[in-house]
């Protein structure tokens, strides 16, 4: 099977088998298996955070569980779940048509229901985190569903423990997301300011928010659907105060963030454009125009192409800035 049409840089890799899961029977099907039961696995979502640089001989499980639904109306907030095979996208579009606002500013990030506590997304001021109520898994081994709650979840920045110690030990089958009542809106960042300040509007409400973040998005990210890609393909390195220090010696325009525990987050797209590599390319893979931090599919790009690339990265920034770029998406 090519999976080419299921991953989102549009990477050739062949899967010696697929799977389509589209409940937890399903999964529990498979882990009763004889033959498949034991087979190493691979579980794959919308495919928007992996570079498959090998073809997989594992076992791929493709999660298609579907369902939106509003569980608990209660005082204090708005309980809903979702089926970890929708497209996070259509869920965030789905709640505001509910009259629910308090994932707008997650608008158009790609991929799953089921992918998106892996790597905790995150944008304009909110992360999955901020929002998540509690997820089902299906172990891989018994077979049995277990809900999960935030502290089991260890989530932090891009990470959580699906990324690090239950990584392809369970299927995440289905999530639920809390909003709260009242619902306040998260105006703070830069890009969300600017909008403000633009149209006049001090006081959007959660649909304006939604839109703004979808025109923010179309102008700087580009759409997987046209041009391969993974979004950020670099997390942006958090530092101590006395190396963020060492770095603005280096260059003092250097993008920084004050973090709530003393920290910095530096902003590698900044610091990949200041290294001259916007736009540039390696074989078919390159750095898009508009936002350094993007890698792209310059059309038949393989993943060892893009591997290339992103050392070559890599080595630059270090170089100049003293600091290791570690990628975003999971690399197979
Ligand atoms: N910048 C440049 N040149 C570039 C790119 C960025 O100078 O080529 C500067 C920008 O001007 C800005 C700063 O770097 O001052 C940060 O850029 P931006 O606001 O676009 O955000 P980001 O750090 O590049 C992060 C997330 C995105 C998320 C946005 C908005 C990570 C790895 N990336 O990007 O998440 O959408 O903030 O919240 O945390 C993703 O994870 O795939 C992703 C797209």
């Amino acid at each position: 099977v090519s999976l080419k049409p299921y991953n989102t840089f549009g990477l050739p890799a062949l899967a010696g088998r697929l799977v389509r899961i589209t409940s937890e029977a399903d999964v529990r099907r498979v882990v009763d298996s004889p033959d498949m039961g034991r087979a190493p696995k691979f579980i794959l979502g919308g495919g928007s955070n992996v570079i498959l640089t090998r073809d997989m001989p594992e076992l791929v499980l493709k999660i298609e569980v579907p369902g939106l639904k509003v569980l608990e109306d209660g005082p204090e907030a708005v309980v809903i779940e979702a089926g970890a095979g929708e497209r996070w996208h259509d869920l965030v579009a789905w709640s505001l048509d509910q009259g629910l606002g308090g994932l707008e500013n997650m608008a158009l990030i790609p991929g799953t229901v089921g992918a998106a506590p892996v790597q905790n997304i995150g944008a304009y001021g909110l992360e999955l985190k901020d929002r998540f109520h509690s997820l089902d898994t299906v172990d891989l081994t018994t077979g049995r569903t277990v809900t999960l709650y935030p502290d089991q979840c260890h989530f932090g920045y891009r990470d959580s423990v699906f990324k690090q110690g239950l990584a392809g030990k369970s299927v995440i089958t289905r999530v639920r997301l809390t909003l709260p009542k009242p619902w306040q809106p998260m105006l703070s960042y830069l890009d969300l300011e600017r909008k403000m300040a633009e149209t006049g509007n001090a006081s959007p409400d959660a649909r304006t928010i939604f839109n703004w973040v979808c025109e923010i998005r179309r102008a700087k990210l580009p759409d997987p659907a046209v041009i391969g890609n993974v979004g950020s393909f670099f997390k942006n390195p958090v530092v101590s105060p006395e190396q963020c220090k060492d770095i603005i010696a280096r260059d003092p325009h250097i993008v920084h963030y004050p973090m709530p525990d003393g920290s910095f987050k530096l902003a590698a797209g900044w610091m990949i454009d200041a290294c001259g590599w916007k736009g540039k390319t390696i074989g078919h893979a390159g750095v898009y125009e508009k936002q350094a931090l993007v890698l792209v599919n310059r059309g038949d790009a393989v993943g060892s192409e893009v591997q290339t690339l992103a050392r070559a990265i890599q080595e630059s920034v270090y170089g100049r800035f003293g600091i290791r770029l570690e990628p975003e998406p999971v690399i197979v």
